[in-house]
């Protein structure tokens, strides 16, 4: 047995950034969760110099994948590059070499999960995507474990951090649409291409994935219906407001025994009395309705650096504590 749990991280931008941190912070903490300390020995990204220069020789950083995916003593990689390639190969490589997979992915998981999950399963390896939706929320993993005896009915949430921002600040400090998502991606919170975020489209990712595991069925992006928030002017807000309701970026599954399911994003005119209606700022909520359990509403911080450290640090510690146990890939996207 290994001293330590090594961790390989793939991508050391916003969110891996914050991985860094908390895991270095919350050493001591999680060494206890997990029975033995967790550490980053090495990190892939293409900014080898600055990254140096702001961490020293803590790590050991490379722009060579196969140095973090080939290593025979890293367990868990944590995949925080963003888009699909070559994030999804080196996923799947992961797995091949019998390595754990934690990201934050949600263009790979969306695109790419029929096809990954079987591999994660063959290889016996843990595949886990907490942050992949909401960024710093629990949804994930209480939709797989706390919700599962649950038929679900919906889900609709604000899952979008950068659009809720957007609209909030265009609704409450009266703002224009560029300058606002100017604002988003300096606090970065928006994709390295935003026009996913007020597209709907990541939305859309966010949804399928949720759906998929809700409803035990295999979602894509062609399942939904999708319209973002680029025709929303100030003026268009300022009217809603009037009328007694606040404008969201929704996102919707339904599952009605009649029809199926139906899975859609769109703006959304919401009475100002509803909860949601007062979840403002780069905060996200979820209301799942199950034949058990009711309606429930999760709430927090849907994107950002620790927040979203916050949830990918879970489930490396999930995996650990799975490893120790010597109970990886038990719960597995059937
Ligand atoms: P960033 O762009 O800030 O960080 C990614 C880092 O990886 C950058 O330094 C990037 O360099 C580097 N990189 C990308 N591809 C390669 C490659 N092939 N080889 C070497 N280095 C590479 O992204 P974020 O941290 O914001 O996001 C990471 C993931 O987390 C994404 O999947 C995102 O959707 C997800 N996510 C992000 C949230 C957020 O709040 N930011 C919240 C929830 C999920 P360069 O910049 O030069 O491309
Ligand atoms: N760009 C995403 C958002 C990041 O704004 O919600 C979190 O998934």
């Amino acid at each position: 047995m290994k001293d330590f749990v090594n961790v390989g991280l793939l991508g050391a931008g916003t969110v891996g950034g914050g991985v860094l941190k908390v895991l270095e912070k919350n050493a001591e903490k999680i060494a206890k969760e997990v029975g033995k300390p967790v550490r980053i020995t090495k990190v892939l990204d293409r900014h080898v110099d600055r990254l140096k220069q702001e961490y020293g020789d803590k790590y050991i950083f490379t722009d060579n994948a196969d140095e973090v995916l080939e290593d025979k003593d890293i367990d868990i990689i944590v995949e925080l590059l963003g888009r699909e390639h070559p994030a999804k190969e080196f996923i799947a490589r992961a797995f091949a070499n019998g390595k754990h997979v934690v990201t934050a992915n949600k263009d790979v998981l969306a695109k790419y999960g029929a096809e990954l999950f079987p591999l994660a399963h063959e290889h016996n390896c843990d595949f886990m995507f907490e942050a992949s939706v909401c960024g710093g929320i629990p949804i994930i993993g209480p939709m797989k474990t706390s919700m599962a005896a649950n038929q679900i009915t919906s889900i609709m949430g604000i899952v979008n951090g950068t659009t809720n921002y957007m609209l909030s600040k265009m609704a409450n400090e009266h703002l224009d649409y560029d300058e606002v998502l100017k604002e988003a991606q300096a606090k970065g919170y928006a994709e390295s291409d935003p026009t996913a975020d007020v597209g709907g489209l990541d939305a859309a990712r966010k949804i399928t994935i949720l759906a998929s595991i809700a409803f035990n069925t295999r979602f894509n992006l062609d399942d939904v219906q999708v319209e973002g928030i680029e025709s929303i002017e100030a003026c268009d807000i300022k009217y809603a407001t009037d009328l007694g309701y606040a404008v969201k970026l929704l996102a919707i599954a339904k599952n009605d025994p009649e029809n199926g399911v139906s899975l859609r994003v769109n703006p959304t005119m919401i009475p100002l009395s509803h909860p949601l209606a007062g979840v403002n700022g780069v905060y996200n909520a979820v209301f799942v309705n199950g034949d058990a359990i009711g309606e429930a509403m999760f709430l927090g911080l849907g994107a950002g650096r620790l927040p979203t450290a916050s949830s990918v640090c879970g489930d490396i510690i999930d995996i650990a504590r799975n490893m120790q146990h010597k109970s990886t890939g038990r719960i597995s996207c059937t």
